[in-house]
């Protein structure tokens, strides 16, 4: 297995703040955990996301990519007639100085640059050069469009590679939800499962298999925030909040206080308090 790029963690600490978009913490942390399960499990492929802006969540992309992995990149930049619902605004230049100043460069970058309405799966793997492991979906946010979209990124996807669609829990933005329940119960389903949401974001698969891999590794390792297990289209999923646990939650979690419960005092205290 290839060590990290050590600009990994530099962006994770600092780096993407200086990157104008829309990856919350959590977001990130999904990405670079699925990559962990992905390295761990031998899925491979190279990694694409429709809608990168400024990069923002692309080069964390780039960064987790291993030897020989390419990054595919999809946006209209600055031809405001294919962003017909607005949503965030390319800008290809900014885009690519972001890139080498926070990826080493564009070279092992393909730029898609046109409405993602016009590009297919093959599109996409062609530019790969192969099929997709890490997918962001985050282009359009019109129904029509989010379908299209999650269409592309199920067909291009590697067995086991995972699909990270933003905003279908956003109120500014309810198409989104609307496109994707239209693509999950429609005819074209490949068979998307989703294993995780949170920050914004939800998190599909190839498959109920590969689901469980992801949501036990997720689940084994915990998250600093508030989570729980919960079904969504009819799946167990890990639902992530943005809240930190309070401080009582936290004691109440910790190793400290499972001893405490366990000693003759801490029975004595429970005993008390009914
Ligand atoms: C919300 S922003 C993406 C944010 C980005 N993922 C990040 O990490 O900050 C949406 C992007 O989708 C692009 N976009 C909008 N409509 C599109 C379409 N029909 N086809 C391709 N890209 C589109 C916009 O130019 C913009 O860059």
């Amino acid at each position: 297995v290839s060590p990290p790029d050590p600009r990994l963690a530099r962006y994770l600490a600092r780096g993407h703040r200086a990157v104008q978009g829309w990856c919350s913490d959590v977001g990130r942390e999904f990405a670079v955990r699925v990559d962990a399960v992905q390295r761990q499990g031998g899925v491979a492929g190279h990694v694409a996301e429709i809608g990168v802006h400024h990069g923002k969540l692309f080069i964390l992309l780039m960064l987790l990519r291993r030897p020989g992995e390419r990054g595919v990149a999809v946006d209209v930049f600055e031809q405001v007639q294919g962003n017909v619902d607005g949503s965030g605004k390319g800008d290809e230049a900014v885009f690519r100085r972001n890139l080498r100043r926070h990826a080493g460069g564009d070279m092992d970058v393909r730029v898609l640059r046109g409405d993602s309405r016009t590009f297919g799966a093959a599109d996409l793997i062609g530019a790969a050069g192969g099929l997709l492991r890490l997918f962001s979906v985050d282009g359009g946010h019109t129904a029509e469009i989010v379908r299209h979209d999650l269409n592309t990124a199920a067909y291009a996807l590697a067995p086991g590679g995972v699909i990270i669609l933003d905003d279908y829990f956003n109120p500014e933005w309810p198409a989104v939800s609307e496109g994707t329940c239209r693509f999950l119960e429609g005819p074209d389903n490949p068979g998307l499962v989703p294993f995780a949401l949170g920050g914004n974001k939800v998190l599909f698969t190839t498959g109920p298999e590969p689901a469980a891999r992801y949501l036990e590794a997720f689940l084994e390792q915990g998250f600093a925030w508030e989570h729980k297990v919960t079904t969504f289209f009819g799946h167990r999923v890990v639902s992530v909040s943005h809240q930190r646990p309070g401080v009582l939650r936290r004691l109440t979690r910790s190793p400290f206080w499972r001893r405490f419960r366990e000693s003759p005092l801490g029975r004595a205290a429970r005993r008390l308090s009914g």
